[in-house]
């Protein structure tokens, strides 16, 4: 594939990954691309690089427009290896490059890749001319590394925020018009649910102190650049960093010999009867990363498993060590499973709700063997008790998140 003009003389030169499948932990069933953008003016700049194997690609990307031996300057937003892995490559061939970084990128690349590389470290406000260009550096800590930057051109009205804004997609087009906002708007929410998720108050600060920043495209470093589709990914940005969630469900169970996924289909009845709009994930086919998507958006969430040796099956095991180090704050939980004669399965649940500090106003559900027709009404009822008691919520905020939206970008 041929670079992409995105600007004029703003080039992405970066690689598509129509394999990956899996992003430490989180299923990518469309792929990724990791965006390289080359920028030719008096000091030809290149914007972040791509994951090792895809060296050729890049290098070959900007062999279409310029000699690599052209480069001056190398800025890396982002330590993590998707955008750096093809760096001691690059810069073997183009030794004289300065790698541009955070402050605490600098001793990040250091400890990583152990060379020697001519770098200039940018504090969060500093600029840099390039020519008729002068770049700009904020850092945003923790969004999601602590190294992370964004690299802002006002005069390309051009933002370039790595991670942030990304979506694990592979495409043959680079624009989030030439995809489709839903799709875009799922495979975000996915990346926010999966990656960004445990760091929200700092994606809050991030959108507050970028806020006075014009621009009209944000080319992250996965998935589509988004140029239609401004207001709508940073109005969802605002909305999951102030843990603002819609009245629907998630209900999130395993089930051994059918009795949990009876209790399961009872609360989704008894809720649907309230008019609460759920998404199930049994999580014998459902990956955990597309049940933390559901949680994303969800204000209640019910979580069930019955008890295998004194605690819970391994699939939810596995999804409440995930959830537990994700964060979502400001839920409504309920736990659910069946038991033979421990049912230590609803304390180890409680506890995972009550460590995020979720709101827990029905008392767990536990049923023992199978749920005959009394425990399932007793399920039922809950259920609509809980669906009554979130459909007049609309949004739920955290504290000081109707603050934050007034510095939304205008
Ligand atoms: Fe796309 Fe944090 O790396």
């Amino acid at each position: 594939m041929e670079p992409a003009e995105i600007k004029p003389e703003v080039y992405w030169v970066g690689a598509i990954d129509w394999n990956l499948r899996e992003f430490h932990g989180y299923r990518t069933p469309r792929g990724t691309t990791y965006n390289a953008y080359l920028i030719m003016d008096r000091d030809i700049t290149l914007v972040d690089a791509v994951k090792q194997p895809f060296y050729p690609d890049l290098v070959d990307r900007i062999s279409k427009i310029t000699d690599p031996q052209n480069i001056k300057y190398i800025v890396s937003n982002h330590v993590e290896m998707d955008h750096t892995g093809a760096l001691p490559q690059l810069l073997s061939l183009i030794p004289n490059a300065t790698v541009v970084t955070s402050t605490k990128g600098q001793p990040g690349l250091q400890k990583h890749f152990k060379a020697n590389w001519l770098m200039k470290v940018v504090k969060t406000g500093e600029t840099l001319s390039i020519g008729k260009r002068t770049l700009h550096f904020h850092h945003i800590p923790m969004v999601h590394w602590p190294d992370s930057m964004v690299t802002y051109s006002p005069h390309d009205s051009l933002l370039l925020p790595n991670d942030a804004f990304g979506q694990h997609i592979a495409s043959a087009y680079r624009f989030d018009d030439e995809i489709g906002w839903d799709i875009l708007r799922e495979e975000a929410a996915k990346y926010y649910a999966n990656i960004v998720l445990p760091y929200s108050d700092q994606v809050a600060a991030a959108l507050t102190a970028l806020s006075p920043l014009k621009f009209d495209m944000i080319a992250p470093s996965h998935g589509a650049i988004w140029r239609r589709f401004i207001p709508q990914i940073l109005q969802q940005y605002q909305q999951w960093a102030t843990y603002q969630t819609i009245p629907q469900a998630a209900i999130v169970y395993d089930t051994m010999w059918g009795s949990t996924d009876r209790m399961a289909g009872a609360l989704r009845d008894g809720l649907e009867a309230a008019g609460i709009p759920v998404t199930m994930h049994n999580l014998k086919t459902s990956h955990i990363s597309d049940a933390m998507t559901t949680v994303l958006d969800s204000r209640l969430i019910c979580i069930g498993s019955p008890t295998l040796n004194g605690g819970v099956l391994p699939s939810i095991g596995a999804f409440l060590t995930y959830l537990k180090g994700l964060r979502p704050k400001q839920r409504i939980g309920l736990a659910f499973g069946s038991y033979g004669w421990g049912g230590q399965s609803i304390p180890d649940i409680e506890a995972v709700m009550n460590a995020l500090a979720w709101e827990m106003p029905e008392h767990s559900l536990k049923t023992q063997y199978l749920p005959d027709e009394n425990d399932l009404k007793t399920v039922y009822a809950t259920a609509q008790r809980l669906g009554n008691y979130i459909k007049d919520q609309k949004r739920v905020h955290a504290t000081g998140a109707e603050n934050r939206q007034e510095a939304q970008h205008s």
